[in-house]
């Protein structure tokens, strides 16, 4: 090694990365954080409250500490805030499901080095499979990731003083967008279009929301069902445009603006990255996730979404930060 050489600590932790994916879904599984939040301060009390094996609480600790979620002091382990905020079971907000999912998702990436020759998928893709179980454990997970941006769409587009509003959502999962839209405004009424088995998740959610009386649910694929004429002020678009290719992007954009009512808004939620591709790191990442999956899916650019929604009829298209995330807003 030269005296400039740097040191192969980085390169190593990056390329056992899925270290971290391991210790944070197992801990989650176990329900550390949850356990850490409520008082267990050493691998001997997580033990006894998780049931698991100290060596295993202790090793797990390790690991968090490694990636910065855990805090020890005095010999006593807590939570950093981000776990708290995010890795505590049973919050809004909470991605311990998330954290999960991906430790079963891990196995699935062995296949990248055959999925980047063939350009796609090499076993089943699972975004274009018609009503695929795999929606009913993502969108679960995903709904505490949605919570964060359904806000900030609310705020922006000014829900909660729109007076009576109609909300057309495509692909609405596990229907957190609804939920938010109509709790911050009680004049409001919501559509979503999704599968069936997870428009009954949705419906699920909005009854225990309170807000079920003003949610309808269309079943069925959206490149197929009718979107209606001038009926919307708002459509939803979340988490969609990465699984589609540019054409079928701009087929429903288009389609869309067809829905809305005129000055009528879309709301695209997505990993959006930047014009030259040199970051945000996490939708850079993704990229991949989507050349596992999808057929014709990627992590798409700034430009490509103004274009295609220029072509799609919109005239004015703004892009507002929530990372991971970015909001598009197009009138
Ligand atoms: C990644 S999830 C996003 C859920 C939600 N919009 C959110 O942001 O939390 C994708 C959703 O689109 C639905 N979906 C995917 N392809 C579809 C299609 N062709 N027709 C109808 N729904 C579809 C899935 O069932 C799932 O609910």
């Amino acid at each position: 090694m030269t005296d400039n050489q740097p040191a192969p600590d980085g390169v190593l932790r990056l390329i056992n990365g899925y270290w971290a994916t391991g210790v944070i879904g197992a801990a989650a599984g176990h329900s550390l954080f949850t356990h850490l939040e409520n008082g267990a301060g050493t691998a001997t009390e997580l033990a006894d409250r998780a049931g698991i094996a100290e060596r295993g609480a202790q090793t797990l600790l390790d690991g968090l500490v490694s990636v910065g979620l855990v805090e020890v002091h005095g010999g006593r382990y807590r939570n950093t805030p981000e776990a708290s905020a995010y890795l505590v079971d049973g919050t809004p907000t909470s991605l311990s499901g998330f954290a999960k999912l991906k430790l079963k998702h891990m196995s699935g990436l062995t296949a990248l080095p055959e999925v980047v020759r063939a350009g796609g998928p090499v076993h089943d893709a699972v975004t274009e499979v018609a009503d695929n179980p795999h929606w009913e454990e993502l969108v679960t997970a995903l709904a505490a990731q949605s919570v964060p941006t359904a806000t900030m769409a609310a705020e922006v587009l000014e829900v909660a003083s729109a007076g009576p509003l109609s909300v057309l959502d495509v692909g609405g999962g596990s229907g957190v967008y609804s939920s938010v839209l109509l709790e911050a405004n009680p004049a409001a009424r919501s559509t979503q279009i999704d599968w069936e088995r997870i428009n009954g998740i949705a419906r699920r959610l909005l009854a225990e929301r309170g807000v079920a009386d003003r949610f309808t649910t269309v079943a069925g694929d959206f490149h197929t069902t009718d979107f209606g004429t001038g009926e919307y002020d708002i459509a939803l678009y979340s988490h969609i445009a990465h699984q589609e290719g540019p054409e079928d992007n701009v087929e429903v954009f288009a389609r869309l603006r067809g829905a809305l009512k005129p000055g009528g808004a879309l709301v695209v939620c997505d990993y959006v990255v930047d014009d030259d591709r040199s970051g945000p790191a996490f939708p850079l990442m993704f990229a991949a996730e989507m050349l596992v999956k999808s057929n014709r899916g990627g992590t798409w650019r700034r430009s490509d979404y103004r274009d295609w929604l220029l072509k799609a009829g919109f005239r004015d298209v703004s892009f507002h930060a929530a990372p991971p995330a970015t909001l598009v807003i197009a009138r």
